[in-house]
């Protein structure tokens, strides 16, 4: 059965991030989840039902005292047929009525009545943030199972700088994801530290996809690449607040969110699009790059002349963009490979990350169905050896990963 759409209940708070809960909607909406808005009184100055209704295509909340709304639903009924209320701004003033458990409106009536998780993303002026009690309001909420995100840092609408600015939608969207996807035996995703935000400030580039090499117009070499596990590790590193490039080649995979993506056919142009990204901090080679192309492709398309003689196809090695990737000047600090392997699989890896040059090989065993397929058993090679990972999802490769690399360089 195909899952149903997500339902997500977004209380949008009064702050002048108010506005960026509008791009959030779009961004549930496009993957393909339901969201209803309630707005707070304060909320209702910075962004109008109007706008929350037209992104949304539902009606939008905004006050207990709507009789007619309450007779055919609930604000109780509104709270739990969610599967995820998200406070987004969540200004200081929010968050204490929270964690004090004031139910004084619509939304703070709706967030003490719900049975489902709660996701607030905080967005005020530094000071505010720092302050005695909004820290102290911060850790009661999380003590009683509130997920409160980090807010971002930089430069805030009051012109003061510093932690307090609301996260981009992008990686709020992501976080949302993270949760109403998160495995139930698992539990939820822990957001009340930093991981997610591991990456913040670093540029990522990932390579994902197979290449296609042309023969002719109409014809190509490929491999059975899928790019998913390459998708899953530039959504990852997004989710970790890194900035990403991630150079696909020809894939029917959605951009992840918040990543930059630059399409390309053949290995050639991928080298050109992976140069032109320079300088990253890290990058994350997981395309199945063809190592062959035809020596001479044809200019049009290549026919049969009926003597049953075949074409000859002289093929011309590709440049290798990892191992040109590690002699550059511009190498990144940290060089990952893959290297899909059938056979001998650590030892292959160890061979390859000394013949090209990077510094972790993720070596995958590609004898079962992993091309194409959802799962992943790797092996991580490093300088100090190897270690192998249980078989999993390959969004969760890509998040250990992702995980690895932001402990490996903030050290
Ligand atoms: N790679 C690359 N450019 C190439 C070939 C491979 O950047 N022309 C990168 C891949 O993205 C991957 C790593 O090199 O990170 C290893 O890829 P793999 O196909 O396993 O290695 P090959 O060099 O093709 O080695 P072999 O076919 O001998 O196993």
């Amino acid at each position: 059965m195909a899952d149903r759409p997500k339902r997500i209940l977004l209380i949008v708070g009064g702050g002048i991030a108010a506005y960026k809960s509008c791009e959030l909607v779009r961004l549930i909406r496009k993957g393909g989840g339901e969201v209803t808005c309630v707005l707070t009184e304060g909320g209702a100055k910075f962004v109008t039902p109007m706008t929350l209704a037209a992104l949304s295509e539902k009606p939008v909340h905004t006050t207990l005292w709507d009789l007619k709304n309450e007779a055919e639903m609930g604000h109780i009924q509104l709270s739990r047929e969610a599967d995820l209320v998200v406070v987004c701004p969540a200004t200081a003033d929010l968050l204490a009525k929270m964690a004090a458990g004031v139910a004084d409106d619509l939304a703070t009536t709706l967030l003490l009545a719900t049975d489902k998780p709660v996701l607030a993303v905080p967005a005020m002026n530094v000071r505010m943030w720092q302050h005695a009690a909004t820290r102290r309001n911060v850790a009661r909420l999380r003590g009683d199972g509130v997920t409160v995100m980090e807010p971002d840092e930089g430069p805030m609408a009051c012109g003061e700088f510093g932690p307090g600015r609301l996260p981009e939608p992008e990686v709020v969207h992501a976080a949302i994801m993270r949760f109403v996807s998160a495995d139930p035996l698992e539990g939820q995703p822990d957001f009340a530290d930093d991981r997610h935000r591991g990456l913040h400030g670093r540029h990522v580039l990932v390579t994902a996809g197979p290449t296609h090499e042309p023969i002719d117009p109409v014809r190509y070499i490929a491999n059975r690449s899928s790019g998913k596990q390459g998708f899953a590790i530039a959504a990852a590193a997004a989710e970790a607040g890194a900035r990403v490039t991630l150079v696909a080649g020809p894939v029917h995979l959605d951009t992840p969110p918040g990543v930059d993506r630059v399409d390309v056919e053949s290995a050639r142009e991928m080298l050109a699009a992976v140069e032109a990204a320079l300088p990253a901090d890290v990058a994350i080679m997981v395309a199945a790059v063809a190592d062959w192309r035809a020596a001479d492709a044809a200019g049009q398309k290549i026919k049969k002349d009926g003597s049953g003689t075949v074409p000859p196809l002289a093929l011309a090695e590709n440049p290798d963009i990892l191992a040109t990737l590690a002699r550059s000047k511009q190498r990144p600090a940290l060089l990952v490979g893959f290297a899909a392997e059938t056979e001998n699989v650590i030892d292959h890896a160890t061979a390859k990350r000394a013949r090209k040059g990077a510094d972790w090989i993720v070596a995958n065993d590609v004898s079962g169905d992993v091309m194409g397929g959802d799962a992943n058993s790797v092996h991580i090679v490093t300088a100090s050896g190897s270690e192998s990972w249980p078989a999993m999802a390959k969004h969760k490769v890509a998040r250990a990963l992702v995980d690895r690399i932001a402990k490996d360089i903030a050290k």
